[in-house]
């Protein structure tokens, strides 16, 4: 089977073929299937948004597509900046300003926080799947690590004492809030898959 992601980022398409490329599931970019929508994330949570990319792009596309609606929630900022962590700080800032402008904002403060994942497929014939992945950690008090993408060097995990950016992207999958939906999601794909053999006329 083969599933358009509705993104462009190339980092979270890389780690969803690590993941779903085991059960035989193909994941190409939007762009590498000609579509080329950018959908306004209007929504508050991630579900909505993620149901908004993935709906967009299986209409435009006429294929079954899946989008990973995702952020960081940090507690002492009310769960901020969440559906916004994209656009944390406003359009001038990149994924390191971004990380810098959240140590500022968290100076003397209690530095709990997660990264939640939500994956939605929509198929052309109107079903969806959703999965929700969370995974909990700390925002560390300096960026630490190369690895991974977004906010990764300041998400601390204290068992590992390691940040996201510090880990192999093997590892940082195995507990990921995406790599922990990726995998509920498939479950539910295997169910769906099976569940159209039986539907199907023979
Ligand atoms: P989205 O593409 O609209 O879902 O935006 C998600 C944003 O959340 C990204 O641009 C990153 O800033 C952040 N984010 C989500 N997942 C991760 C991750 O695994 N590592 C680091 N940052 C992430």
């Amino acid at each position: 089977m083969k599933l358009v992601l509705a993104s462009k980022n190339e980092k979270k398409l890389r780690e969803m073929q690590e993941i779903l490329g085991h059960m035989g599931v193909e994941v190409c970019l939007q762009s590498q299937v000609g579509v080329d929508v950018d959908v306004e994330e209007t929504g508050t949570t991630f579900e909505e948004n993620s149901l908004l990319k993935a709906k967009a792009v299986m209409e435009a596309s006429g294929m079954p597509a899946i989008a990973d609606d995702s952020g960081l929630c940090v507690d002492a900022l009310g769960g901020a900046p969440g559906v916004y962590s994209a656009r944390y700080g406003g359009p001038g800032l990149d994924d390191v300003g971004r990380y810098r402008l959240l140590l500022e904002n968290l100076k003397g403060q209690p530095r709990s926080a997660r990264f939640v994942s939500v994956i939605t497929c929509c198929f052309p014939d109107g079903s969806v799947i959703t999965a929700r992945g969370e995974c909990p950690g700390t925002i560390a008090f300096a960026p630490m690590g190369e690895g991974g993408f977004g906010y990764d060097p300041v998400f601390f995990l204290p068992e590992r004492k390691k940040t996201f950016a510090q880990l192999t992207p093997e590892e940082k999958n195995e507990i990921s809030h995406r790599g922990q939906a990726l995998r509920k999601f498939q479950k539910a794909l295997e169910g769906h898959v099976s569940g159209a053999a039986e539907r199907a006329p023979v």
